[in-house]
């Protein structure tokens, strides 16, 4: 059975993942989502499990799906659930040189392939600093993450004060 990993550090799930998560359900037949429990980024702003739940509600009509937690090196697990593949969304050339270089030492390590999905115009802009950056600030995030994502963001960011 043929299965792939979508990984990342998802803080917080954006329509740009949500589309490359459901494109690659349809390209695999099993597709593990890998949150990295140990990102190199300082700060996260979501907890592991406040990511798991946006994600769990997001990816709930695919049944192909599940969410996992890793740390350490991504094709250790890979290897340790049986994945094939490891996809990502490319959004821009800028993305390529970093991207390329990780695909090649990942199939150097462990033999198995990267597949790049282009991401859809609609969020080639998007990431998950730019969102968290811009709804700190108040600004309107609704068309670029899922309707929880935007609420979770407003109340993090503009909810009542204790
Ligand atoms: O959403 P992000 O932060 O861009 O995701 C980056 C991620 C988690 C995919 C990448 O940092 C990763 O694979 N980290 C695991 C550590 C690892 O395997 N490093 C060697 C990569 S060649």
């Amino acid at each position: 059975m043929s299965t792939a990993l979508c990984p990342g550090s998802f803080d917080p799930v954006t329509l740009g993942h949500i589309d490359i998560i459901e494109r690659s359900s349809r390209h695999f037949e099993q597709v593990v989502v890998a949150v990295i429990r140990n990102p190199q980024k300082t700060q996260s702003l979501f907890t592991l499990e406040e990511r798991q739940e946006m994600l769990a509600e997001c990816t709930a009509h695919l049944p192909n799906l599940r969410i996992e937690f890793f740390k350490g090196l991504l094709v250790d697990f890979a290897r340790e659930h049986g994945a094939d593949a490891i996809v990502k969304g490319l959004r821009a050339v800028s993305d390529f040189d970093y991207e390329l270089q990780m695909a090649q030492m990942n199939q150097r390590l462990s033999g198995i392939d990267t597949f790049f999905l282009s991401t859809s115009p609609n969020y080639s802009f998007l990431s998950s600093s730019l969102v968290r950056e811009v709804a700190r600030y108040g600004g309107d995030v609704t068309s670029m993450v899922p309707p929880v994502v935007a609420q979770r963001l407003k109340d993090r960011f503009h909810g009542e004060a204790p």
